[in-house]
Order: C-alpha cells, then structure tokens, then sequence
C-alpha cells in the first residue's frame, strides 16, 4: 500500500491556516488508499520551545482533538496518529543522517531562513537540525527500494516543500554514500497552500498573533473577523475597493461555499456599492457554518480516551521504522548481532 506521511508541530492549538494549508486534504486523503501516518511532531516542537515544555505537552492533546475533530479518522485501519518523541528510532535515523547532509543545505534552506528572523533567541543546534530530523520522520516509513519505488507522499503547505527537497537529497546522500537503503519522497501541496493571517501578513501563525484557532468560541470568532485588515486604501464604504490580495476576500474564496454571494460582494466591493462590514458580516456567517461542526466534534471527543489512538498508531509506525534503521545500520556496518540484542 503506498503511505503518506506529514505531521504538524505541537507548539499549539492549529488554526485555519493549518486546516487550509493541511488537515483539509488530509481528511479527503485518508478515505482513499493510502496507509496513513499523522505525526505529531512534538520533538520538532522543542526546537522552538525547549524552555516550555508544558505548552507542548499540552498542545500535543490539543492537536489529537484537532485531528479528531476536523475530520480525521483514527478507527480506520489505515489511519494512524504518531506521536514523534515517542519512537526512538527516528532520534537515531536523525544522527545517521547528519553525518551525509552538508551544513550548508540547511543554511541555504528559504523555509530556515525565513524562520531564522523571526527566532528570538539566536537558534540552537537543535533548531538548524530539524529539515534532517524531518527527512528521518518521513523516511523512517520509506518502503525498502528493493521492494517497492513508491515514493512517502507527503500532503503540506507549500513553505514544507523545501524539507521535502532536502529529504529526497538527504536520501540520495545516504544511498550513494552506504547503498541503496532509503526511497524518496513527493511533496502534496493542495491548491490553497497558504492562508494568510487576519493581519494581511503572508502567513497566518501563531507567533503572529493573527490567527482564527479551530477551537475559537463563536463570539472570538466574530471580534477577530471584525478587525480583520482589508483594503487600507478604503476610507468610505462608497469607495471602490480592491478585492485582489484582500484577506477578507482570500477567506471568501477559501471557506465561504456560496460562490454566487463571494461574486456578488466582490462586484459591489470593487463598485463601491458595499460596505466593509456587510463583507465580513457574511464572511462571519460562512466561517462559523464551517467551524460549528468541528467545535461539535471536539466536544464529544473532550474527556474521553483520546490518547489511545495515539498508542495504537505509533506502535505501527515504530514497526517499519525498526526495519529501516535496522536496514540503514546494516548499509553504515553498525550491525553489532552479538553486542546489540
Ligand atoms: N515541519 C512541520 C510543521 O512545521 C511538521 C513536520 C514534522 C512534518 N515532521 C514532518 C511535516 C514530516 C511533514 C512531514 O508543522
């Protein structure tokens, strides 16, 4: 069966940006057949949060009930949560793999270096670190080449596509340097890649502070999307508006399902002949027609057994990445048979 696995750090609750972005194509992908691995990536989380581990303990149960309650489905077979930390082997892949990945892939990485500026503190070790730490979370599912040449799919946004490159390059690194051992990768980016923030900032983030979480309240909602930032140039309601690169707009088009309406305010918007607050009115309406059943589904599943899922899946996950790095310590002649039980 061909896999897929992507995953999301556990620094917080996910946010719209997250469902457009992933959890979106997720859900439709885990009806198809695809065995799937959704990790949560709460190592991955400590490279930008070592001093709080708290928040990630927290956001790692918070982000089950996120999973659970945009859609995805744990009580399928082919459906697995995975808990990172969890599985040793990936640690161990991780440190295999640094000794074939130049340092300078990682400087020149355009998705590192964007995070670099927004770091406060000057990044760890730990932080430059994670692109490979991301190919051995992916690559600890390849299948064996001699076996199959089905590429991980990996369904994301389009700022991971740079640790999907780097992935297959770590890869091909490996198996030129010790032998074919690992497969390669392909990047899934759906057509909406990106979500811009309420503040018009490229990317809606936690960090920013311009963000419409899953788990938001109906009144939160309403506050955020009436400050929403839109077309700075409009002063009157009666002004012609523009409708390109206006996140109120951009919101229209991603989750408001009357396309007839998002049509007709973009014609009166840019006539002048609707106000601002009309817009986001009904952009409220649209989004909470979204977000109603997902804040349903969190709260049947708050207070039950969530984390068994989590157990069930990463045990299957733990299977096949024993018999990968098995496989990669064999190819660097780290097979021990009589030192290591
Ligand atoms: N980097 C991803 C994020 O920021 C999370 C992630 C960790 C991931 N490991 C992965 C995504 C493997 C895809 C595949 O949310």
């Amino acid at each position: 069966m061909k896999r897929i696995l992507t995953g999301i750090r556990t620094s917080g609750p996910l946010h719209l940006g997250h469902y457009i972005g992933a959890l979106k194509t997720w859900v439709d992908l885990q009806h198809k057949d695809y065995e799937c691995f959704f990790l949560l990536a709460d190592i991955q989380a400590l490279t930008t949060h070592a001093d709080n581990p708290k928040l990630i303990q927290e956001s790692v149960k918070d982000t089950v009930l996120d999973f659970l309650a945009a859609g995805l489905d744990p009580t399928k077979d082919n459906v697995n949560f995975v808990l990172q930390s969890a599985i040793p082997e990936i640690s161990e892949l991780t440190t295999y793999f640094t000794m074939v990945t130049p340092f300078a892939w990682v400087q020149k990485n355009p998705t590192i270096k964007e995070e670099l500026k927004q770091l406060s503190k000057g990044a760890t070790l730990g932080f430059m670190n994670y692109p490979v730490s991301q190919a051995a979370d992916i690559l600890m599912v390849s299948h064996d080449p001699k076996d199959s040449e089905e590429p991980v799919l990996v369904p994301v946004g389009d700022d991971q596509v740079p640790h999907i490159e780097s992935t297959n390059h770590v890869s091909r690194a490996f198996n030129n340097t010790y032998g074919k051992t690992f497969g390669e990768c392909k990047a899934l980016v759906g057509d909406f890649g990106r979500l811009v923030g309420l503040d018009g900032n490229s990317k809606m983030s936690k960090s920013l502070n311009n963000c419409i979480y899953l788990k938001d309240e109906k009144e939160e909602v309403r506050k955020k999307i009436m400050s929403m930032y839109t077309d700075p140039k409009r002063i009157h309601p009666d002004d012609p508006g523009t409708v390109e690169g206006n996140p109120v707009f951009i919101y229209h088009d991603a989750f408001n399902e009357d396309k007839k309406e998002v049509e007709d305010l973009k014609k009166r918007y840019k006539e002048g002949t609707v106000g601002d607050v009309e817009v986001k009115e009904k952009l409220f309406d649209a989004i909470e027609k979204f977000l109603e059943p997902i804040r349903k589904r969190r709260k049947e599943f708050e207070g039950k057994d969530i984390m068994k899922y989590v157990a069930d899946g990463t045990r299957k996950a733990q299977e096949i990445a024993i018999g990968n790095v098995d496989r990669a310590r064999k190819a660097m002649g780290l097979d021990y048979p009589t030192i290591r039980q």
